[in-house]
């Protein structure tokens, strides 16, 4: 039976005449592939068995999402947590499936949860050279009587290479901030800030905490019912820091197709690998309204923007392409009390259109 859904609810479904219609131009491997096979393919199969057909050394970065150490039902297929040794053995089988498809300067991102991570940082540690964990504020966590709510994830930053031959675009990744401490120079000029009408604000390296991005929620366009779905905002970090245009992507748990979706906004190759059908549909439908709204809510204009931000890039984007009188502000979306919806251009007909983010990094052709 279809869920009751709020009018506002912006979740994304597939119905039964799409899952029938999308599910046709999902892959499965059965003879080995070059990677101009799989560029673009979401591959409906089990991680194990697509990857004996995957080519070797293929992927500029990995992001590995597999289910963490816990119980968890993925619509039918029930991920039960593990003894200790039992998880890091699943780990390591993963491990041995993915990691011969990375280039040799390719960087892997591994998510899990703490209680996971003490599992899976030691085996990281054997195999890859581990740079650095981010630690993820999701804004969102079950409240706990006997114990401090869970609200983070990790992320765990890892290269194949042990040297300095891999990839990291530093400026493709700053926060706008506004700031708080407006200091000054002799000459009264700001300090590594800008002054601008609307606010003074400063670009800031991007730390390994991060705390401007919230879980999808029913809200957002983004969101479908994945039980573990990451945000496009915290993906596009991953893919701008670690990736050039072009480069190649794989997702080996790809679940509603983040990972995709980011990519194909910011003109990089992919492929994913899911074992649900339903949620591969999802990720088939995701991508093709891309074509429509290419836009991810938090980066605009090159700069991942902070929490509560709306009105500041807004004011932004009007300055940059102003929105005609007939035009109405765009509807705002509050996340958890938090408002961040992209900044608005002109449409065409109808209501305003979000607008096109430009990423920092040269030679952006969307696909
Ligand atoms: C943690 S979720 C990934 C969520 C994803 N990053 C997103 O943003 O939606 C893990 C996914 O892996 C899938 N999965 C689990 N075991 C698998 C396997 N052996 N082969 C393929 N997919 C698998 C699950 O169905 C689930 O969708």
């Amino acid at each position: 039976m279809e869920k009751q859904r709020a009018p506002r609810n912006r979740t994304l479904t597939c119905s039964s005449e799409e899952i029938e219609c999308l599910s046709q131009g999902l892959a499965k491997l059965d003879k080995p592939t070059a990677p101009g096979d799989l560029e673009a393919k979401i591959i409906n199969q089990d991680i194990f068995e697509a990857a004996r057909y995957l080519p070797k050394a293929f992927a500029d970065l990995i992001i590995l999402d597999p289910p963490y150490n816990l119980f968890k039902n993925f619509h039918g297929h029930v991920f039960k947590g593990k003894e200790k040794d039992e998880y890091a053995e699943y780990f390591g089988m993963i491990l041995d499936a993915v990691l011969p498809t990375l280039k040799p300067e390719g960087t892997v991102y591994v998510c899990s949860d703490w209680k996971t991570s003490m599992r899976i940082a030691p085996i990281l540690e054997d195999r890859l050279c581990v740079r650095n964990r981010i630690t993820w504020e999701r804004e969102k966590g079950r409240g706990a009587k006997t114990n401090w709510k869970n609200n983070t994830e990790d992320i765990w930053f890892c290269t194949k290479s042990h040297g300095d031959d891999y990839v990291f675009n530093v400026n493709a990744v700053k926060l706008k901030r506004k700031v708080i401490a407006p200091y000054r120079d002799t000459e009264g000029k700001p300090k590594d800030w800008d002054e601008g009408e609307d606010g003074n604000y400063r670009l800031t390296h991007p730390s390994n905490i991060w705390t401007d991005i919230t879980i999808p929620f029913w809200s957002m366009p983004e969101n479908t019912d994945h039980p573990t779905q990451k945000p496009e905002k915290l993906i596009a970090k991953l893919v701008l820091a670690s990736s050039h245009a072009g480069g190649f992507v794989f997702d080996p748990f790809i679940g509603s197709g983040t990972t995709a979706v980011v990519c194909k906004k910011l003109g990089r190759r992919f492929v994913g690998v899911e074992q649900n059908t339903e949620y591969c549909c999802w990720v088939m439908k995701r991508l093709g309204m891309t074509d429509q709204d290419p836009s991810i809510q938090g980066y605009a204009d090159g700069v991942f923007w902070e929490r509560n931000s709306l009105a500041d890039q807004k004011s932004e984007a009007t300055k940059a392409a102003p929105l005609p009188a007939h035009v109405s502000t765009p509807e705002i979306e509050t996340v958890n009390g938090h408002s961040e919806p992209p900044a608005v251009a002109p449409r065409r007909r109808g209501r305003p259109r979000l607008v096109k983010s430009q990423p920092a990094d040269a030679n952006l052709s969307l696909l």
